[in-house]
């Protein structure tokens, strides 16, 4: 289902039409809908479900309590990657034996933390790692429950920023020194080692990537069991891509084959991490149109949304589709325009001549497939409010996150007292 849809002549959010979110709450705003949420998540549950099998939902994703609650009821845990993730999760309902802890820098003072909630898992990057919440376990009259991360040496053919699984990447751990550093494991007293984990990168369009990782771990595993070794889990990470711009992704049932055939027999009970895949296309970043210039060679629509709400393209170069809220006519003319947002930077820049219908200040448009990585990227940077965030459910919608107030932003900053 699209949960945004034309209807009389308008964009809705599921039966809330987003004009009346932007006159209500004001631009820039995200919308994110209910239904699409747990569609997104019910269509991993129903497909992984002849599996042993369960879901962490990747928190960095889209970390507002709202959708860390819709999930949850659910029956999703949480993935989180700093104790202040864990807080949310913890907060908006997951309990500690359904949080997942994975991140290759996390300090002590975040392993005590995690320790003394009692979280479900460490997914350890380093042998360095390691010994830290060994000692800190160890202090503690703990034992930390912990899978290795494994860096299985595998491209998985996406942005660069975003690929994790290749041996120059700064995760997990070379598959080399797997074995060896999982025997190790094994005899440290404040580690309970329990299995393996892998994540290759975001926005994978392509299964083969997965298969050769999963395969490398299963190889591993009968490696591991070969030396008398326990392997009683596998955590397989997230990653599975969207459509942003009509690109063919990865079907959740392809997904479970690839799974199936390749760690499905072992016997081990299975984990798996999706972020993006869940909320991407269940929300958008709702601007209103500032100002359309006239430039020497380009048109520009300027927007009230900027790289600071929405910092994807600027990053990697990401496409966004970009609709008007109200439905294109009869007249289907099209021109090329420059989407841009107010920040004085050149590179707060969304889309370069792209083909759109006319639109005048004023008007209303969408970034779509904006749920995820998204508001959880967004800064104040010259010195803007953070967007506020609205669920949409049915007919009706609440405001999940009010927009940051001036008050706030400025009185954090304290003028020392010798001036
Ligand atoms: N597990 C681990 C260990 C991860 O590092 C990530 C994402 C996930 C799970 C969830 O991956 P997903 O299912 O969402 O692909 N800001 C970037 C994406 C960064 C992804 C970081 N790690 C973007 O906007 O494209």
């Amino acid at each position: 289902m699209n949960p945004f849809h034309h209807k009389d002549g308008e964009l809705y959010a599921e039966d809330v039409p987003l004009r009346r979110i932007a006159e209500d709450v004001g631009t820039p705003c995200y919308v994110y809908s209910s239904a699409a949420i747990t569609e997104r998540y019910q269509r991993y549950a129903t497909s992984l479900s002849g599996l042993n099998a369960r879901i962490y939902y990747s928190v960095k994703a889209n970390s507002n309590q709202a959708v860390i609650a819709t999930l949850g009821r659910l029956g999703a845990g949480a993935d989180v990657v700093s104790v202040g993730e864990m807080y949310r999760a913890l907060k908006a309902g997951i309990a500690a034996k359904d949080i997942v802890f994975a991140g290759v820098g996390k300090t002590r003072d975040e392993m005590v933390a995690a320790l003394q909630a009692g979280i479900h898992q460490f997914n350890v990057e380093s042998r360095g790692e390691l010994l830290t919440l060994n000692e800190t376990a160890v202090s503690l009259g703990k034992r930390a429950p912990t899978v290795l991360r494994i860096n299985p040496d595998v491209d998985a053919k996406t942005h660069a920023k975003i690929s994790t699984g290749k041996a120059e990447n700064k995760f997990g751990i070379d598959i080399a020194h797997a074995a060896e550093i999982y025997a190790e494991a094994a005899s440290l007293p404040g580690i309970e080692i329990i299995g393996l984990a892998c994540h290759i990168g975001s926005q994978l369009l392509d299964i083969a990537p997965y298969r050769s990782a999963f395969a490398k771990l299963a190889d591993l595993t009968r490696q591991l069991r070969g030396s008398g070794l326990t392997v009683g889990r596998i955590d397989l990470g997230g990653g599975i891509g969207v459509s942003y711009r009509g690109e063919q992704t990865i079907s959740i049932d392809d997904y479970t084959t690839a799974v199936m055939e390749t760690v499905g027999n072992l016997g081990v009970q299975l984990e798996m991490e999706p972020g993006r895949s869940i909320v991407a296309d269940a929300g958008l970043l709702l601007a209103k149109v500032i100002n359309v210039k006239e430039g020497v060679s380009r048109k520009f629509v300027i927007v009230d949304a900027a790289m600071n709400d929405l910092i994807r393209p600027a990053l990697y170069e990401a496409y966004h589709e970009i609709l008007p809220i109200r439905a294109p006519g009869d007249d289907a003319r099209v021109e090329r325009v420059d989407v841009v947002g107010p920040i004085c930077e050149s590179g707060d820049l969304f889309a370069e001549q792209r083909p759109m219908p006319p639109v005048s200040p004023g008007d209303l448009v969408a970034f779509c497939t904006a749920g995820a990585y998204g508001a959880v990227m967004a800064s104040t940077y010259n010195t803007r409010p953070i967007a506020p965030e609205v669920m949409v459910k049915g007919g009706e919608y609440q405001v999940v996150r009010p927009r940051l107030s001036y008050d706030t932003m400025i009185g954090q900053d304290v003028v020392p007292s010798w001036l």
